[in-house]
């Protein structure tokens, strides 16, 4: 018997920049994906979340548009890159909220990548386990997703926030201060209704990027911004100013400037609402409200749209500020809406019980 928990993410800075081969700053969460498997002859797994079995042979490449696509998509990726591997029974559960941000679809893809990896022996590692989750996404999901959520879960490291070059996947640790919280605020509305949009700003950022004959936007300046067509000026725009944000976010942890770092979250909140335009009235309207409560700052966090807002605290205020928002929201969306205290942790580890 085998157990892999794998942790979800947040993004603390960085946010729309990975397609565009940016800079990010994301960390594991103390919230997990928890997959309990044995080696079988075909594939039978069953979620505690929607209470359901599904079952189909290794080859069958076929997707049903449920939760166990997920699960398919790892079968599918590893045999398209000539991995051999046997089937397996598993139970899925665990904590870590489905669909609200907190990267659970990349969460799943690395527990079973990860598992199947022990099993069989694939000898991976754990960049390729994270390359391969994003291709799963990517070909099979035909979601066009970055490669931070998946980095950020196979690499996280307790009391550390990553920070991360998506072009040469050149990454440090930067630890995370002791008595900086964070509360994951989820908006009760999924993610998942952005993937239309998410692939338009996709698109635009590699015709930019085209435009331009830049590699990766780490090297796109403001004056040939101003080149631009000014939709697009508007929107690369944030790209540019985000990259930027993420390294001065690297200096105000390095100094453990809490006060600077908020800022920094906050800013790029708005840059993206106004300018990149994937927010949504909820995620504003908690960023507004927790900033009024008294936090160091606070930002969606993921795609958008929907999803979850990231809040920066201390220990003296964490609980005031969540629970004063959780008021504020029910009174203003008629929503109870769910709330974590989140800590840097330790990537997906497998053992074999
Ligand atoms: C989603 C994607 C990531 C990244 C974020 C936005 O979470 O999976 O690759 O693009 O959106 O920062």
């Amino acid at each position: 018997m085998y157990r892999a928990d794998s942790p979800g993410r947040i993004n603390l800075m960085g946010e729309h920049t990975d397609y565009a081969l940016g800079y990010v700053m994301p960390m594991a969460i103390n919230l997990y994906t928890v997959v309990h498997a044995q080696m079988g002859n075909t594939v039978r797994i069953y979620s505690q979340v929607f209470r359901d079995v599904h079952e189909f042979s290794i080859s069958n490449q076929q997707k049903e548009n449920n939760w166990s696509d997920h699960v398919r998509s790892v079968f599918w990726v590893l045999r398209e890159e000539g991995h051999r591997i046997g089937g397996l029974k598993a139970i899925v559960g665990g904590d870590l909220p489905i669909a609200s941000g907190l990267g659970s679809s990349a969460s799943i893809k690395v527990a079973f990548l990860s598992l199947l990896n022990e099993m069989y022996g694939l000898n991976l590692l754990p960049v390729e386990v994270a390359l391969l989750a994003k291709k799963a996404e990517n070909k099979y999901m035909d979601v066009p997703a970055g490669i931070s959520d998946p980095f950020s879960i196979v690499s996280g490291k307790k009391d550390h926030v990553l920070f991360i070059d998506t072009d040469t996947l050149n990454y440090s640790y930067l630890k995370f201060p002791r008595d900086w919280r964070l509360i994951a605020f989820y908006t009760g509305i999924p993610r998942e209704v952005a993937s239309s949009k998410y692939a338009e700003r996709k698109r635009m950022a590699e015709e930019v990027l085209n435009l331009l004959g830049k590699h990766s936007s780490i090297y796109v300046n403001e004056s040939e911004l101003r080149t631009l067509p000014s939709l697009y000026r508007k929107a690369f725009g944030y790209i540019v100013r985000e990259n930027r944000r993420v390294l001065e976010a690297r200096d105000a942890l390095r100094t453990g400037d809490l006060e600077d770092f908020g800022e920094l979250m906050t800013t790029s909140h708005w840059d993206l609402a106004r300018n990149y335009d994937v927010s949504s009235e909820e995620l504003d309207f908690l960023v507004k409200k927790s900033v009024e409560l008294g936090a160091y700052g606070a930002k969606m966090t993921g795609a958008g749209f929907g999803g979850s807002v990231v809040i920066l605290t201390d220990s003296e205020k964490a609980t005031r500020i969540a629970e004063g928002l959780t008021e504020l929201y029910e009174e203003r969306f008629n929503w109870e809406a769910e709330y974590h205290v989140v800590v840097p942790s330790d990537g997906v580890k497998v053992r074999r019980m």
